[in-house]
């Protein structure tokens, strides 16, 4: 308010003071001298002149001189065609009226005269400054006590009265700037000075028409540079924008907070962003959120893997079904069976199955899965074949070595006999040699085996009592052990099932000779 009359008392201050700023009879004189004007108004400079002798030629307007002789006349610059109208008579008045004013219109405004005498050219100064002003609404105050002011950037000339509309009705009349009052977001507020009801100011107003831009457009790929943007139609723009999302139907969460840029920038946007998304604008005069958007990140096959069913040994002449999983967006359409080592596909479909299982059918399994977005190789999955024979077989073979370990049990019996015929050094030297021994347990029967070969040669066959005692000197060397421990002995130092059979097929013809 203080502000205001100090402007006004200024104003009258310069519209009293005559100026003329003369030299032998020159003089220019402005009144006033500044004008504030509103934007899109018309502007009337009044000015008067006085010169010493001869004839006036030549009479112009100016607000640049630049490095030239004369100022650029006003009425020949193009930015002001149909605007300007000179008032010049022979009264000595030099008036000028400016309309439509725009604001690249401020300036100040000079007049010069030049007359047929010499050195008979002058230009009047200071000039006429001329502040041009559109209005504005300035929003102040926080949600519910806001103040809305109508604002100029100069004080105009005369105590104006401002008026107020809500949505475009005239709701306040007053001289004072100020309007307060219960103010919706959802109403658009402008203000005008009585008498220029026309040069309204431009309205304010919460954010409306708030959505979201998904760019680049159409489908989101994984991996991709994806930007949300949030628009609003909102005056005075937006200042802060706030992203909310949510998965799966959950709670929204915001994931900005006041970003005063309106976007969100996935730069390598992943299938866990996939969910529903939403901005809040906000500006001074409220807020206001946008629909929701479904962002939907498509994706090629991941996690692919195969699962076999039924599980446990595969034996031949069954069945086994493998199943191709895997994650996509959208769902896998192709699926492709592969074995490796064999180049052409095995089969399609999200199931394999192989009937009446041969041994030829073992190897290494695995699928691909394709969605058309990208395609996944599982890791391969093994299948064993069990022959039913085998099982058999080895059945067949156990019998076998148990018989033939009886055999060799035997021959040895016989060969301990003749030893004991022979020196006890002898006996010695044999027992630390099977002892010390580490190869496999062939070699140890074989050396066995060779025993009463050998023996054979040296020695008749005694009794078989006697046989027996000796074989408990022997083998126990200082403990007395039967037979069937010696046989156990030796079991701990097979290593295999596979030594044993191996060893069983070396010995047999020795064994068999003897
Ligand atoms: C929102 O924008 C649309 C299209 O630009 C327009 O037709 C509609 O009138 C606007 N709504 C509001 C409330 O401004
Ligand atoms: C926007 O955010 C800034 C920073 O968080 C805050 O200071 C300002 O008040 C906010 N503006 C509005 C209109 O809420
Ligand atoms: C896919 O694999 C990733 C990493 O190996 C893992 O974090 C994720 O949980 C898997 N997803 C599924 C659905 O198995
Ligand atoms: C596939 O072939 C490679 C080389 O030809 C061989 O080393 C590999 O053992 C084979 N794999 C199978 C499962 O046959
Ligand atoms: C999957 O394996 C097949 C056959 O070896 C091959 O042609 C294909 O390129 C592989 N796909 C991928 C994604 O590695």
């Amino acid at each position: 308010m203080a502000l205001r009359t100090a402007g006004s008392v200024l104003v009258v201050f310069l519209w009293s003071v005559t100026v003329v700023l003369g030299q032998k009879g020159w003089s220019v004189t402005y009144t006033p001298q500044s004008i504030c004007t509103l934007k899109g108004s018309t502007a009337e400079l009044s000015c008067s002149y006085t010169y010493p002798s001869g004839t006036v030629t030549t009479t112009l307007w100016f607000t640049e001189w630049g490095t030239g002789t004369e100022p650029k006349n006003l009425g020949q610059d193009p930015k002001y065609a149909g605007r300007v109208d000179y008032h010049l008579d022979k009264k000595k008045v030099c008036n000028l009226k400016i309309r439509d004013l725009r604001e690249s219109d401020s300036a100040t405004y000079r007049f010069r005269l030049l007359t047929d005498q010499t050195g008979g050219k002058y230009s009047g100064s200071p000039g006429v400054t001329l502040p041009v002003t559109g209005l504005q609404v300035k929003v102040t105050g926080g949600h519910q006590d806001k103040t809305l002011t109508c604002i100029t950037t100069c004080i105009l000339t005369d105590n104006p009265t401002y008026i107020w509309y809500k949505n475009e009705h005239k709701v306040k009349e007053d001289t004072s700037s100020l309007y307060s009052d219960y103010l919706s977001d959802a109403d658009s507020y402008s203000c005008a000075v009585k008498g220029h009801e026309d040069l309204s100011s431009p309205a304010v107003y919460g954010p409306r028409n708030t959505s979201v831009s998904v760019s680049p457009s159409g489908e989101i790929v994984e991996g991709r540079s994806v930007t949300l943007t949030c628009s609003s139609d909102a005056n005075p723009p937006v200042q802060n924008c706030t992203w909310w999302y949510r998965k799966n139907g959950g709670h929204y969460q915001s994931i900005s907070n006041q970003n005063t840029e309106p976007q969100h920038v996935f730069n390598e946007i992943k299938s866990s962003d996939t969910g529903e998304y939403y901005c809040e604008a906000r500006n001074e005069m409220g807020t206001d959120r946008s629909e929701s958007i479904n962002i939907d990140v498509k994706y090629g096959s991941k996690n692919t893997s195969v699962s076999i069913s039924p599980s446990g040994e595969i034996v031949e002449g069954s069945s086994v079904t493998l199943t191709c999983t895997s994650d996509a967006n959208p769902p896998l359409d192709k699926y492709t069976w592969y074995k490796k080592n064999v180049t052409s596909p095995k089969a399609s479909g999200q199931s394999y199955s192989i009937n009446n299982i041969i041994s030829e059918d073992k190897g290494e399994y695995y699928c691909e899965a394709q969605n058309g977005r990208g395609s996944m190789n599982s890791t391969a999955l093994m299948i064993i074949v069990a022959g039913k024979q085998t099982s058999v077989l080895t059945a067949a073979v156990g019998i076998i070595v148990v018989v033939l370990v009886l055999i060799l049990c035997l021959s040895g019996l016989m060969c301990f006999r003749k030893k004991a015929s022979k020196s006890t050094s002898d006996t010695r030297d044999t027992s630390e040699n099977v002892q010390g021994d580490s190869s496999p347990v062939y070699d140890n029967i074989s050396g066995m085996a060779m025993a009463p070969t050998t023996a054979q040669t040296a020695a008749t066959v005694d009794q078989d009592d006697v046989h027996y005692a000796r074989v408990h000197v022997f083998h126990s060397e200082n403990q007395e052990v039967p037979l069937y421990s010696t046989v156990q002995l030796l079991q701990p130092r097979k290593k295999e099932e596979d030594v044993q059979y191996a060893a069983v097929k070396f010995n047999l013809p020795s064994a068999a000779i003897w």
